[in-house]
């Protein structure tokens, strides 16, 4: 891969001078769903969403049990997996979970290595360093479980110059809609059971060397109905982020227990995509027929300027244009960020995007926390699961 991440891209430094970095990550490197119609569904990411046709294996390239589109949009590459027949164990995945998030590849510089020190921290390996190689040279990719069926796997690279992975050709569309600005993942979260996030905050600082740098407790994140805990997860570069909720009690349903329930089991809540112009963005995705969650009440725009104090002066956004949009607003001490949530992208109420265009903010919105979760609320009630 010749393209190169820079923390600046990122809005971080090395936030953490401390932590051991055993586990150097050099970024996201893809994202693989397993899905009912992959052919369908990179229709839906292209269409609505402005990934770019990438890379292909199936029965024309000699996969005969599984086929898989790859689709790009700047530094973010989805992989949509389906398999071709009854006995691939995909099915069994896709039974119990519906479409979602099966693997957070992350890019590495020795997959080996990566694997041995994991492993070696009590992860339950998933694949073993392999490497696989064609005329383009040879990858090196390991794997390990995290929390539910979601896996890790590591990409060692450095070794290969092909499209994506061997195996896989240059996937050559005649259909190509425009891109809408989504640049690279900022964050990925994770929902698990009850009483379970304490238990993964610990893996990642044990297994991956990842530290805690923010928490969220029921006391900051509920509502009339419901409630929710959350830790942010960081590696030693911060360029990897994984914020874990857990659901906790409350008059009536979470929507964590929701997801739980629908998901029948923890796994990816929401991938947060960052872009550089999220009125653009989201006004293209508009356009292309992504559903939003509905916009908070008026009130939440009138009180943004007391919101943001000191940070309005940098402001450009028309908060007119934010409502009219129903992007959110929040600010912590280092600047302010705009955000705003999809609805669920499956008929299960499980996997949704969050698009996020950061001013310097480091956080995730806690201050939109409350009119996110109302919000959210009122959509589980008209599926009769508040
Ligand atoms: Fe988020």
């Amino acid at each position: 891969m010749s393209e190169k991440f820079t923390s600046v891209e990122y809005g971080l430094e090395k936030i953490f001078e401390g932590a051991q970095d055993f586990l150097p990550l050099l970024g996201t490197d893809y994202v693989e769903f397993y899905v009912g119609n992959a052919k369908q569904s990179a229709h839906y990411y292209k269409t609505a969403f402005g990934y770019q046709s990438h890379a292909y294996k199936g029965l024309e390239t000699g996969s005969r049990d599984q086929v898989s589109y790859v689709l790009k949009q700047d530094k973010i590459r989805l992989v949509l997996t389906t398999p071709l027949n009854s006995q691939s164990p995909i099915n069994q995945h896709l039974a119990k979970h519906g479409d979602g998030v099966k693997v957070i590849a992350l890019w590495v510089e020795d997959a080996k290595s990566a694997w041995e020190e994991t492993t070696k921290r009590g992860a339950k390996s998933f694949m073993e360093p392999t490497i696989e190689k064609d005329e383009h040279g040879e990858v090196v990719r390991s794997g390990i479980y995290t929390y539910g069926e979601t896996v890790h796997i590591f990409v060692e690279r450095k070794n290969y110059n092909g499209i994506f992975l061997p195996g896989f050709v240059a996937w050559n569309s005649e259909y190509n809609p425009t891109p809408v600005g989504l640049k690279f993942i900022d964050h990925m979260v994770g929902n698990v059971g009850w009483g379970e996030m304490n238990q993964w905050v610990k893996w990642y600082e044990d297994v991956m060397g990842f530290e805690n740098f923010l928490s969220f407790d029921d006391k900051q994140i509920h509502t009339e109905y419901s409630a929710l805990m959350s830790k942010v997860m960081s590696n030693g570069n911060g360029r990897i982020k994984f914020p874990i909720n857990e659901p906790a009690e409350g008059k009536k349903k979470s929507q964590i227990e929701e997801y739980l329930d629908f998901y029948e089991g923890s796994g990816v809540q929401h991938i947060a995509v960052a872009t550089d112009n999220i009125i653009e963005t989201v006004s293209q995705l508009k356009a292309r027929g992504v559903e939003f969650l509905p916009p908070p009440p008026r009130a939440y725009y009138d009180a943004i300027p007391e919101r943001l104090g000191e940070h309005m002066k940098i402001m450009n956004e028309d908060i007119n244009e934010l409502e009219k949009l129903s992007i959110l607003v929040d600010a912590d001490e280092d600047g302010y960020l705009l955000q705003i949530f999809t609805k669920p992208v499956e008929d299960r109420p499980t996997l949704f995007f969050e698009i996020i265009q950061r001013m310097g903010a480091k956080g995730f919105g806690a201050g939109n926390f409350k009119a996110l979760f109302e919000s959210i609320e009122r959509e589980q009630a008209l599926r009769g699961t508040l």
